[in-house]
């Protein structure tokens, strides 16, 4: 329920020493960052007691909502109780065990093999590494190259942050891992020439192709994409693009790995992005999702292929964080999933896709700022005609009750990826929020 939390006015004094992420502190040198309290269904409260629509699930982590808290905590009680945190260097215990075993159940069959981490950057990170090994492992030394696509986020780490497409990410930290080629991504107006979805396809498979020639296929160990690409707006790939991409990775023995952690755990209507859009890869990353961001907890997920090379030579992966596959977030992540089952919420998504785009072309439609509503599932963008209106946009909608972000990295765009939990009247609100909060904005 909305209360006013005690001692507000000493949180909000205190609040902007906290050094937030990606945020421009001076923005809070004299006004505290908003500070959240609370939260019940898809709404979360503000320390004043402001009830909004959370349509961005957190940071597209909270699929569950904010009312499981009491179940998730006898999860996490139990763990502490019963044994506590155990490293997995050398050894496991219960909680990392059976996660391995529920998520490899819930993803394709071809992916066997579990590594924990603690975030998404750490697991992009970890699938660098295994891809390295992997190919050193097999005698082809040299094919260390990754091709990433423009526009894509990969995570914050340098090494992440190397697959990430974002010049203005990278800029203050360059030079970055050299071994990694930036193609073309599936946005529509990259294709101009493309008149049919079967030709854009063609075009965007043949970007990443031209890439993986020019640079000598035997260099080349891998191709990572999101099944969605978020950043750009909910870039949704054109048919047939995912199976061609698969079929080009094949023809040139590289690896396809599908960095997950956005799609991963429901957002697009099933529980893995790839199995949506209907294609195998050989490794996938995930995180936040996978607890509903209750707990910290990223993960690789790959196949007995990739993993046979350093099998067979009884080599270390020679990688590991302290805190990887933290038995409480395992316990935590367990619970959730639980929770996602027993509610089935990808049912819910899938139901309610469509709603979900309809009300946002709606909006798309009534609005002169607007360019386009993209996505897929409970995974959403829209594009603006300017970036100079969206703080002004985003803000005003907040105003009204809906909590949506701005993205600005590569099109001007408000992101809207609400929790898989919420109702049909749930979405309209988003919907309205949007539309009237746009309508302030003009
Ligand atoms: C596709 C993708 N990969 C990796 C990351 C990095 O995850 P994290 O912020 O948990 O380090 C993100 C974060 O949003 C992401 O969207």
């Amino acid at each position: 329920m909305a209360t006013v939390h005690e001692g507000v006015d000493a949180l909000r004094e205190a609040a902007g020493k906290e050094w937030l992420s990606w945020t421009r502190m001076a923005d809070f040198d004299g006004a505290p960052p908003p500070i959240l309290v609370g939260g019940d269904g898809p709404y979360v409260y503000e320390a004043d007691g402001t009830r909004l629509l959370d349509a961005m699930s957190g940071l597209f982590t909270t699929q569950i909502g904010y009312s499981h808290g009491p179940e998730l905590g006898e999860a996490a009680k139990r763990q502490l109780e019963s044994f506590g945190f155990y490293p997995n260097w050398a050894a496991t215990s219960p909680a990392p065990v059976e996660l391995t075993r529920r998520v490899t159940d819930l993803a394709p069959e071809n992916l066997t093999r579990a590594f924990f981490t603690s975030g998404g950057s750490e697991a992009v990170e970890s699938a660098i590494k295994l891809v390295r090994q992997h190919w050193l492992g097999r005698g082809e030394p040299l094919r260390r190259k990754v091709i990433a696509r423009r526009g894509a986020y990969h995570g914050c780490t340098l090494g992440a942050l190397s697959l990430t497409g974002i010049p203005a990410a990278r800029a203050p930290f360059e030079p970055l891992l050299g071994d990694v080629r930036h193609a073309e991504n599936t946005d529509r107006r990259n294709y101009r020439q493309a008149v049919t979805e079967e030709e854009w396809s063609d075009a965007a498979v043949g970007a990443i192709e031209r890439t993986i020639v020019a640079e000598g296929p035997h260099t080349v160990a891998a191709v990572v994409v999101e099944p969605v690409q978020n950043a750009g707006g909910c870039l949704t790939p054109p048919p047939g693009y995912p199976q061609r991409l698969r079929e080009l990775c094949d023809r040139h023995g590289i690896l396809l790995w599908c960095d997950e952690v956005i799609t991963g755990f429901g957002r697009l209507g099933a529980w893995f992005g790839s199995e949506r859009l209907g294609f195998d890869a050989d490794i996938v990353t995930f995180a936040k999702g996978v607890t509903s961001g209750q707990a910290p907890l990223g993960g690789v997920l790959f196949t007995d292929e990739v993993a046979t090379p350093l099998l067979d030579q009884k080599a270390v992966y020679a990688h590991g964080f302290t805190f990887g596959g933290h038995p409480l977030s395992c316990a935590v992540a367990l619970a959730n999933l639980d929770i996602m089952e027993r509610l089935d919420v990808l049912a819910n998504v899938r139901t309610l896709e469509d709603h979900l785009g309809g009300v946002l072309d709606e909006v798309a439609e009534g609005s002169d700022l607007v360019v386009e509503a993209r996505g897929c599932g409970f995974f959403r963008a829209i594009e603006l005609r300017e970036a100079g209106v969206l703080a002004a946009a985003r803000d005003a909608i907040r105003a009204e009750g809906v909590i949506v972000r701005l993205d600005d990295r590569v099109n001007p765009c408000l992101a809207i990826s609400p929790p898989l939990i919420c109702t049909k009247e749930q979405i309209d609100e988003v919907g309205a929020g949007i539309a009237a909060g746009l309508r302030r904005a003009a």
